[in-house]
């Protein structure tokens, strides 16, 4: 018998893996229901966010957690800032979710997106996952981004640089909520030593998306190499300073991929970390 060609082999493969990724959906209905109301934009953004139909509902959900908190700690402005632009399409994809949260919240907020410009740089080492990326990946077409950006400020250059610099240039108003996507042990631990700068450039919790922290079969992202690394010597290295993992999401009861790339940084020296937040009647009847 004639063997099939290879063109045809990979349309099977693609198509039997389409059908596989069907059964490995936690509930058909919900997430088709879900696909619909983003795809048709149906209810207010509000509604949309809560039940995960929109573009991104992590960049979404730090974000409007974010500006909550700003607001009960009485902030008028805050930032968000993404490590790892790239094409700019989750920077395009922030100021649209920063439009709708603004709209709901009374704050503003600011958005810088930190990136060489240039893609990855040469991974140092292991730690780097050079089996998984590429020196030179992610290219940005700068002035093509800048044409297309309402608002969000671009900071380029390599991130050993730019961090040191970044406050004293821009003054940022406090920061709320990060995006982590440099993909690189060595670019996510020099981004994390921001967080050693003047407590009041910071929320004293502030929430956090790390991409590189789930990952496949081919990326195997681990607690030993990558984001994960990055993480842990964090913690190791700061007494009163943690990212920790947030429980009240993945104990719900319909678990999305993401809420397993959240982290809340915590800086419980901050002078605003004890500030009473909640609600203000809690009394229980008997
Ligand atoms: C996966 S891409 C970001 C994708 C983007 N967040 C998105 O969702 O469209 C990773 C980016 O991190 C940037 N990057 C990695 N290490 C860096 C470093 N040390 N300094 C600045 N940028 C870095 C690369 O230039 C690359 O564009």
């Amino acid at each position: 018998m004639k063997e099939p060609s290879a063109r045809l082999r990979v349309t099977s493969r693609v198509k039997w893996e389409s059908v596989l990724n069907i059964f490995l959906q936690p509930s058909l209905v919900r997430s088709a229901l879900i696909g619909l109301i983003r795809k048709a934009h149906l209810g207010s953004y509000k509604f949309r966010l809560k039940i995960g139909a929109v573009e991104r509902p992590h960049y979404g959900y730090i974000v409007y957690n974010a500006a909550r908190l700003a607001q009960k700690l009485n902030h008028k402005r805050m930032s968000v800032l993404e490590f790892g632009v790239a094409g700019g399409r989750g920077l395009l994809n922030l100021e649209y979710h920063v439009r709708q949260i603004e709209a709901l919240v009374p704050i503003k907020i600011d958005i810088y997106g930190f990136d060489t410009g240039e893609g990855l740089p040469r991974p140092v080492d292991y730690r780097d996952l050079p089996y998984h990326w590429k020196e030179g990946f992610f290219k940005m077409d700068i002035p093509e981004l800048r044409s297309k950006l309402n608002f969000a400020k671009l900071v380029l250059g390599n991130v050993d640089v730019t961090a040191e610099r970044f406050f004293a240039e821009h003054e940022p108003a406090p920061i709320g909520a990060v995006i982590h996507d440099f993909d690189f042990y060595s670019s996510t631990a020099m981004a994390l030593k921001l967080f050693d700068e003047n407590e009041k450039y910071f929320l004293p919790r502030i929430y956090c998306y790390f991409d590189d922290t789930v990952g496949d079969e081919t990326s195997l992202y681990n607690d030993y190499t990558g984001q994960r690394l990055a993480i842990h010597e964090f913690n190791q290295a700061h007494e009163s300073k943690k990212l920790a993992v947030p429980y009240h999401l993945i104990s719900r009861k319909s678990v999305e991929s993401w809420y397993h790339q959240i982290f809340i940084y915590h800086d419980f020296k901050h002078r605003q970390y004890n500030e009473f937040i909640s609600e203000e009647n809690q009394q229980l009847p008997i």
